[in-house]
C-alpha cells in the first residue's frame, strides 16, 4: 500500500531510468544468439524480472551488474515457455518468434485478458504464419513449428507494438527479407530495431513500412537503453497537478510531443533541452480534449495520468481512448476521490472540480496506480493506494524518486 499525504507542491530535478518497454523486447532478443549480449541503462522492475526468469528457464545465463545487463549462453534452448510467467506478464509473449527461430518450434501459453479488455495476439499468429510456421493453438497455448523462417511481407492491421517487435524478432533470423507494412513506430520498437542492427540483422524504416532482412546466425551486441518516456510524463504530470515544477533528467522532449503539446494547452510553462524536460504546472489547469493513438500520438499509458490531471481543470474534458477496448481502471477510484467523470463507449467526459477529497483506493494496474497516486498528491489529506505491486512493474524505486520532489509518500506493504 501507499499512503500519500497530499498537498504538497513537488518541485526539483527527477532523473529517468531505462524504458520497460524497450527492456522486455531487448532481453527476449538476446534469445537470438549465443554470444553475449550486453543490455546497459536496463531499469530494476518486477517485469524485467519476469522476462529474466522466464528466460533463465529456457536456457539462458543472467548477471546483472549495477544497470547493466549480461546475457550469455542458451546454445540448446528449451522450446516450452513457462505457462506461469507467460500469464503473468503479456510481453513474455514474444519469446515465442526467437524460440520458433532457433529451435525450430515453440510452445507459449496464451496470454490471456487482462485488466485493460481483451487483448489478443491475433496479428503476432498471423504474421508468424506468413513467415511460414505451422501453428496450432490447443489447451491454452500455441505450439509453432517451422524448420527455417521465410521473409515474407505482413500487413498490419493495426500498427501493434507487440506484433510488430515479435516480426522483427522473428525476422533477425529468417531467411530473405521480411517487410512490415504499417508497423509501430514507438520509440521502444526503434529501440529494438536498433539492437537487432547491432546483432547483425539489416534492418530499414521505410516509410509506411520496416524491412529486415535476416541472418543464419546473429552475434552478441552491446547497448544502452533509451529513457522511459512513460515514467518522465508520469513524473511531469506529478508536478502539474500539485502546481509544482519538475524536471525530468533524461526523458527526450522529442519522445514526449504529444503530451507536451497537451500540458502547454492546459496552461503548463513548458520548456526543454536535449535530454531534460521542465513543465511548471498553473494554478488551475484548462480543460483539454485529447484522444489516443500509436506513436507519435498520444500514448494511452499516460491517459490515465492525464486524466487525473484534467479533473481539477476548470471546465469540461472529453478523452478518447482509442488504443485499448477498457481502459478504466482509474475512473472508479477517481470518483471516490470526488472527480467527476461519465464514460461511454471509448470517450471518458471529465467535469473539472475544484478540488479532489483523500480517500482509500485500489489500483488495477500499472498507468491506473500511477493516476491515483497523481490524484492523491494533489488532495490535500491522507490517500491509501493499494495495489503497489502494480507500480512496482512499471516504476523504478517510485516512491523515493516522489520524495525527492517533495512528496509526502510512504510504501507500506501490501
Ligand atoms: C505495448 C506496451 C504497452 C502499451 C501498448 C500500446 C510493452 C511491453 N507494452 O503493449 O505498455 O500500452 O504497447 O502502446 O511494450 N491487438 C490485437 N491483436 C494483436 C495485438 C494487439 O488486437 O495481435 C490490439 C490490442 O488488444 C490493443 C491494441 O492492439 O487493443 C494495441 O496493442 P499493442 O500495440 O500490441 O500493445 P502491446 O504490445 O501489448
Amino acid at each position: 500500500m501507499i499512503k500519500v499525504r497530499g498537498g504538497e507542491r513537488l518541485c526539483g530535478e527527477v532523473p529517468i531510468s531505462g524504458a520497460k518497454n524497450a527492456a522486455l523486447p531487448a532481453i527476449f532478443a538476446s534469445l537470438l544468439t549465443t554470444e553475449p549480449v550486453i543490455i546497459h541503462n536496463v531499469p530494476r522492475l518486477a517485469d524485467v524480472e519476469t522476462a529474466l526468469d522466464l528466460i533463465r528457464n529456457l536456457g539462458k545465463e543472467v548477471v546483472w551488474r549495477a544497470e547493466t545487463l549480461e546475457i550469455r549462453g542458451g546454445e540448446e534452448l528449451c522450446w516450452e515457455a513457462p505457462a506461469e510467467l507467460v500469464q503473468r506478464m503479456r510481453a513474455s509473449f514474444l519469446c515465442l518468434g526467437p524460440l520458433l527461430a532457433r529451435a525450430g518450434k515453440a510452445k507459449v501459453a496464451m496470454p490471456g485478458g487482462c485488466a485493460l479488455g481483451p487483448r489478443p495476439v491475433d496479428f503476432h499468429l498471423y504474421g508468424l504464419a506468413k513467415l511460414g510456421a505451422s501453428i496450432i493453438v490447443k489447451d491454452g497455448a500455441v505450439v509453432a513449428e517451422a524448420a527455417r523462417l521465410r521473409g515474407h511481407m505482413v500487413y498490419l492491421d493495426f500498427p501493434s507494438v507487440g506484433a510488430t517487435e515479435q516480426l522483427l524478432l522473428a525476422g533477425a533470423l529468417a531467411e530473405g527479407e521480411t517487410v512490415v507494412i504499417n508497423p509501430a513506430r514507438e520509440p521502444e520498437v526503434v529501440d529494438l530495431a536498433e539492437l537487432l542492427r547491432k546483432m547483425g540483422a539489416e534492418v530499414a524504416w521505410d516509410g509506411d513500412r520496416v524491412r529486415i532482412r535476416g541472418r543464419e546466425t546473429l552475434g552478441g551486441a552491446e547497448h544502452t537503453l533509451i529513457p522511459d518516456r512513460i515514467e518522465a510524463g508520469t513524473y511531469l504530470l506529478a508536478g502539474a497537478i500539485t502546481h509544482g515544477r519538475v524536471r525530468t533528467i533524461g526523458a527526450k522532449p522529442r519522445h514526449l510531443a504529444a503530451l507536451l503539446d497537451r500540458l502547454s494547452l492546459a496552461g503548463c510553462e513548458v520548456e526543454f533541452g536535449e535530454n531534460w524536460v521542465e513543465v511548471r504546472g498553473p494554478t488551475r489547469p484548462k480543460p483539454v480534449d485529447f484522444r489516443t493513438w500509436p506513436y507519435p500520438g498520444f500514448p494511452t499509458d499516460l491517459q490515465p495520468p492525464m486524466v487525473a490531471f484534467l479533473t481539477l481543470a476548470e471546465g469540461r474534458s472529453t478523452v478518447t481512448e482509442t488504443v485499448y477496448a477498457a481502459r478504466f481502471g482509474h475512473v472508479e477510484p477517481l470518483l471516490q476521490m470526488g472527480a467527476k467523470i461519465q464514460v461511454s463507449g471509448n470517450v471518458q467526459v471529465v467535469e473539472g472540480v475544484e478540488q479532489l477529497r483523500p480517500a482509500a483506493v485500489e489500483a488495477t494496474d500499472i498507468r491506473a496506480g500511477a493516476a491515483l497516486v497523481l490524484a492523491a498528491l494533489a488532495a490535500p489529506g491522507e490517500s491509501y493506494v493499494r495495489g503497489e505491486h502494480h507500480l512496482r512493474r512499471g516504476y523504478e524505486s517510485f516512491g523515493e524518486k516522489l520524495r525527492r520532489l517533495g512528496a509526502k509518500v510512504w510504501e507500506e506493504g501490501d
